[in-house]
Order: structure tokens, then sequence, then C-alpha cells
């Protein structure tokens, strides 16, 4: 066991540090910026599937849903279809309206999920087409399915996942941007913007995971937090969920994912001094809203930790810990901004001695009900 963890302490944190590489072997052969071309081999033989779609709904659970919350924005924004989130076990049960025009998309690291894979054969049986994203080569559900893309990141043995979901969002932005291109619904120009910058998402990722030493220093100050709240807008509100979920996980300290700008309307009675929130804060389209949602927190005395882009000023001066990542296209960001949340989660989780790789009461693919 200690080989396969290659040095490290822990598979998850192995995993963490893998991930600039599995991305790689994600792009590998699919995407060809100077070519300007994605090729995925599930995707070609079956773009017309994709082209006459009515919608994409997409069916996951767990961080796999939080993935598919990224893909809705990503997948609406590039290629102007629309797309529902579904968790796998409400869709199943609910009798939901679907025909042979719709594409569902179900994401799985293991392949195994019992929820999704119900809900495949239920969307199969109405006639969908359905689009597999899973981890595991030969699983259940990447043989249930139509046709799909594999992410490509290697064996993950911690429970919390981590390099799944960054490649399946790496999976996920590609397909997005492959059906932009055949629709037309981005310019040439931005279309290879996108391509060339997502060569460089490893590097980026890489340059992320160099927060590490400081994000310890972070995680000793918060360790006997009792609860945590995330916040995060648009691209980010996902990864304030994933962030959240991540803590839960492995670290038992109750935490809460809310997007930025519904902390008014609850989670805001919670704050005091005794309140770390995490504000996932990079550049984006809405950073002023996200800096007064952080006002509005400091004025409580809640203690701020803030994933901003590098160089960013505004947010340093009202947060008590910032923790940089470098910059990226707004769209991109949930690659990089859920690294220092990775990492936050599994320091808080050794240093308060808990078993990060096998969390209590959970398990890596859950196949029964
Ligand atoms: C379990 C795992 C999670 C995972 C979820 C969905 O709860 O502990 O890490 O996100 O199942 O699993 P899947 O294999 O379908 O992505």
């Amino acid at each position: 066991e200690q080989i396969e963890k290659n040095g490290y302490d822990h598979f998850m944190l192995k995993e963490i540090h893998e991930q600039p590489e599995v991305i790689k072997d994600t792009f590998r052969g699919r995407l060809l910026a100077d070519q300007g071309l994605i090729r995925m081999a599930g995707i070609e033989d079956n773009i017309d599937k994709f082209l006459n779609a009515k919608r994409i709904i997409i069916a996951a659970c767990g961080t796999s849903w939080h993935a598919a919350l990224v893909a809705e924005y990503i997948i609406e924004e590039f290629a102007r279809i629309p797309v529902e989130v579904e968790y796998a076990s409400e869709f199943r049960y609910r009798n939901p309206i679907i025909d042979s025009t719709d594409v569902i998309i179900a994401i799985s690291q293991s392949g195994e999920t019992a929820d999704t894979l119900a809900a495949i054969k239920l969307a199969k049986s109405k006639g969908a087409f359905v689009f597999g994203v899973c981890n595991v080569v030969g699983s259940s559900i990447s043989r249930e399915t139509h046709a799909g893309a594999y992410t490509h990141a290697g064996p993950e043995i911690g429970v919390a996942s981590t390099k799944a979901f960054t490649t399946q969002i790496t999976v996920l932005t590609l397909l997005a941007l492959r059906l932009a291109k055949a629709k037309g619904t981005l310019a040439n120009s931005e279309y290879l913007k996108y391509l060339h910058e997502l060569e460089l998402i490893p590097e980026r990722v890489e340059e992320a995971l160099t927060q590490n030493e400081s994000i310890l220093e972070i995680s000793k100050i918060y360790k006997d937090a009792t609860n945590c709240l995330y916040l995060g807008r648009g691209y980010n509100y996902p990864v304030a969920l994933e962030g959240a979920l991540k803590l839960k996980e492995i670290s038992y300290i109750h935490a809460e994912g809310y997007p930025a700008a519904e902390m008014k309307h609850g989670p805001i009675a919670l704050i005091d001094e005794h309140m770390p929130v995490i504000v996932v804060a990079p550049e984006q389209e809405h950073y002023d809203k996200v800096v007064s949602n952080i006002q509005e927190i400091k004025a409580r005395n809640g203690k701020i930790i803030a994933i901003v882009t590098k160089g960013d000023r505004q947010v340093r001066e009202l947060a008590d810990h910032v923790i940089e990542v470098p910059g990226i296209s707004e769209a991109l960001t949930p690659i990089v901004t859920t690294i220092p949340l990775q990492l936050l989660s599994y320091h808080i989780a050794v240093l308060r001695e808990c078993n990060v790789d096998q969390p209590r009461n959970l398990a890596k693919s859950v196949t029964v009900e």
C-alpha cells in the first residue's frame, strides 16, 4: 500500500496531486488546439443526437452531481442547449417526462452507482439517447449507455472524490465546446481561445497546488470549527457545494454550500465570530456582488477564507485569509478553484485525526439503494 501511495501519506493527497497529469490524460488525442479541433469518438459518432436534442438532462449522484451542475452552466453558455440537472435517485422515481428528443448524460466515477444505473435504464426505456461519462472502464454504466467518454483519471482509491471530479468537468467542457463548434454558438475566436486556455489548465492546477503550505496553516486555525459555510456564484456555486461536501465527508465538520446571493435568505442568520465562511471569489462577471457578500459576512464578524485570483486586491482587504489561484476565463475556473478546497478539507481531516481515505459510513461505490 505504501508503494501505491507513491510517498504520500494518503491516497487522497496523492490523487489531489495527480490532477495535472490526469487532466493531460483526459485531453490526450481529444484536444487538438493547434488545429482548432476537439475529437471524441463517442460524440462524433452521435453528433446529430446532440444537435437535435430539445434538451439535455444530466443525472448523477454525490460529487458527480456537482460536476453536472458545472456542466449545466458550461453547456448552456457555449452550446445554447437547455440543460437540466437531476439527482439520479429522484429522477428514477418521479415518472419524468422524457422522449426520443432528449439526450441524457449520466456521470459516474465508478460506473456502478445503483441510482444512476436505474436512471439510465428508465431514460432508455422512454427512447432517449444516453451518453455516459465514467471513469472506470468497462463498468456497468459504461456498458449500459449508448455511447460515452471516459475521464481517464486512473483508479481513484480515496472515498472522497477529487481527480474524478476535475476530469469529469474537463470532459464535459470538451463536449460543450465541441457542440458549440458544430452549432456555431460561439465565435470562432472565442472557441479557439478556450481551446488554448484548456491546454494550459494542467499548469494552472499545478500552480494552485503550490498553495499547499499556506492552506495547511489556515487549516490549523479552523480545525476545531463545528460549522462552515461555503459560498460561490455562477460557475463557482457548484464548487462551493463540492467544497462543503469534501469537508463533511472526511472531517465530519458540518458544512453547507450555498449560492452567495442566497446567503441573505437564511445562512446569514448563522454568521458570527465562530463561523468560518469560505468564499470562492475569483475574478468573474459578478465579482462586485461577491465582494458585497463578503462585506456582509465581515459586518457580522464571520471569519473569511477567500479563494481569489492571483493579484486580487479588493477581497484581500476584507478577508481574514486569502488563497490565490492563477487567473483563467471564468467558465474554466471550477477546475482550478476546486483544488484549494480539496487541500483544505484534506488538511483539516488529517489534523482531526480522521480516516481520510476511508471515512466512516461512506462507500466509494454505492451499488445499493
Ligand atoms: C459515493 C462516493 C462519492 C461519489 C458518489 C457518486 O457517495 O463516496 O465520492 O461522488 O458515490 O459515485 P459515482 O461513482 O457514481 O460518481
